[in-house]
């Protein structure tokens, strides 16, 4: 059976996992590493542009007061059609694979009851999120099998596109390639009151990569060379569905589009060379709507944009392309038919949310990360400052209302999507150079590139507690490239409310 034969390669055991049982002196690795599985072997052919694009249900509150709106989820198997003809076993959120979408309006209240009616320990992180620590899916934070846990959601920051996914310590890597991810859309009077495409044309996409057996099973091969690379799939789906189509009017449309990929970036272009028009970046809208082609989208990052099909002829079909690969699988990502003429004559806007750049000289300090691969206990694993994820262990004491600086140097070859919790960012440089327009709104992923360096600047309001921090390609989080810092109560001052 699926699920039990990708339990059994969970049983590899995580980093974090070995570090444990090797500090017991004579409980020396009887385990080693799974048997590799190489993925030569393709993912059975699906031709492309077959089938629709599916857009994940809008979740209704189970009740509502005056502050607070109250949802359900149930975790649970189910089975998909994803390779046509054969049924691929998921864990998803209610079920389905995305989970269904929160659509929370900032300054009320979500609670979200999430039940656990998987076989294994599961944690809920909102990824973007402004969350008391407690309901923010600390790995360790974990719902047994036939749990649940009450999630509570402020929702007092600035809205955005956020997703909610698995955060199991040593698992999340498995955990959101069974399905575990949805999207969570706050949105606030601001935003809603600018002359953006809504409603059916304001639609998420969750592009990620998968390998699948040739029954249609999905494939995860957790190896030494892949938790050094990550789990890479030969083929693209996007909310769910292989390389689908989608039928578009004649006219603007809204895209918030997220990479829940395990390990791999894409360099989004459209084939018809024409630009896409970004309006916003992880952490919110941009101050200016802004022309760019290609975007580069690491794991765990969400690029929010405009495509403009008024440009083209009904009838035409435009790619979402990945510049990225070459290969059959990968290099198409969707396909827009304009099929439906329905123009709006509604202008972009030219101004989306101003925002302060936070100055440098009001940082209380600065740190520095050195990324890189060591051989811990003769496996070649990815490190933070030389260190494997330690829960006993805080790696950045950060006083309340803090300004900091953090820079992330890379050692090494690969890179990494560096991923902060509790608060946004603005990156400050990237090699030395500042980032580029679009990349330099409010951001909570930042691709550090090899042998290269970044800085971020943030202010830690608000919450005090303990949060983690670690790379986004899932495999080097889970084993183990992992950090976690606190922020104590230090400055007495106010609630500044947002940055
Ligand atoms: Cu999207 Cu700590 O992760
Ligand atoms: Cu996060
Ligand atoms: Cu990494």
């Amino acid at each position: 059976m699926l699920t039990r034969r990708l339990i059994a390669l969970g049983g590899l055991l995580g980093a974090s996992e070995l570090l444990r049982r090797n500090r017991v002196p004579g409980s020396l690795l009887s385990v080693s590493a799974a048997e590799p599985i190489r993925h030569a072997v393709a993912s059975p052919f699906v031709t492309p542009f077959m089938r629709p694009l599916a857009i994940p249900q809008v979740l209704s509150p189970v009740s509502s007061d005056e502050s607070t709106d109250y949802y359900e989820i149930t975790m649970r198997e189910a089975q998909m059609e994803i390779i046509p003809g054969t049924l691929s076993t998921i864990w998803g959120y209610n079920g389905t694979y995305p989970g269904p979408t929160i659509r929370a309006k900032a300054g009320r209240r979500a609670v979200v009851k999430q039940i656990n009616n998987l076989p294994e320990s599961m944690s809920i992180h909102l990824h973007g999120g402004h969350t008391p620590p407690e309901f923010d899916g600390h790995p360790h934070d974990l719902i047994p099998p036939g749990t649940f846990k009450n999630y509570n959601y402020p929702n007092n920051q600035l809205p955005t596109t956020l997703w909610y996914h698995d955060h199991a310590v040593d698992a999340t890597g498995r955990h959101v390639y069974l399905g575990l991810a949805g999207f969570y859309i706050l949105s606030d009077e601001l935003e809603d009151g600018l002359a953006l495409p809504r409603d059916s044309n304001d639609v998420p996409l969750l592009i990620q990569d998968r390998l699948f057996k040739s029954d249609g099973s999905l494939n995860y091969p957790l190896n030494d060379e892949t938790l050094i690379e990550g789990v890479l799939g030969d083929r693209l789906l996007v909310n769910g569905v292989i390389q689908p189509y989608f039928e578009v009017a004649n006219r603007k449309m809204r895209f918030r589009i997220l990479n829940g990929s395990n390990s791999r970036a894409y360099s989004l272009a459209l084939s018809t060379g024409d630009p896409l028009i970004q309006i916003g970046s992880d952490g919110g809208l941009l101050a200016q709507p802004v022309l760019r082609s290609p975007i580069n989208i690491a794991p765990g990052e969400r690029l929010d944009v405009l495509i403009d099909f008024s440009r083209y002829s009904l009838g035409s079909r435009v790619v979402l392309t990945n510049r990225f690969s070459m290969d059959f699988g990968l290099a198409e990502i969707m396909e827009f038919r304009i099929t439906r003429d329905e123009p709006d004559e509604v202008p972009i806007p030219t101004t989306l949310r101003t925002f302060e750049r936070i100055p440098v000289e009001s940082a209380a300090r600065s740190r520095s990360f050195i990324l890189a691969d060591e051989v811990v206990n003769g496996r070649r694993l990815w490190t933070i400052d030389r260190k494997l994820y330690d829960p006993l262990r805080i790696d950045a004491s950060i006083n309340l209302n803090d300004v900091e600086i953090w820079e992330f140097i890379n050692n090494s070859y690969s890179t990494h999507p560096m991923h902060i919790h509790d608060i946004e960012f603005q990156i400050l440089d990237i090699n030395g150079r500042k980032p580029a327009t679009g990349d330099d709104g409010w951001k909570d992923v930042f691709l550090v590139p090899a042998l290269g360096r970044l800085r971020v600047i943030g202010k830690f309001a608000d919450l005090t507690g303990t949060y983690v921090f670690h790379c986004h390609k899932l495999e080097h989080e889970d084993h183990a490239m992992m950090g976690q810092f606190e922020v104590r109560p230090g400055n007495p001052q106010p609630p500044t409310g947002q940055v």
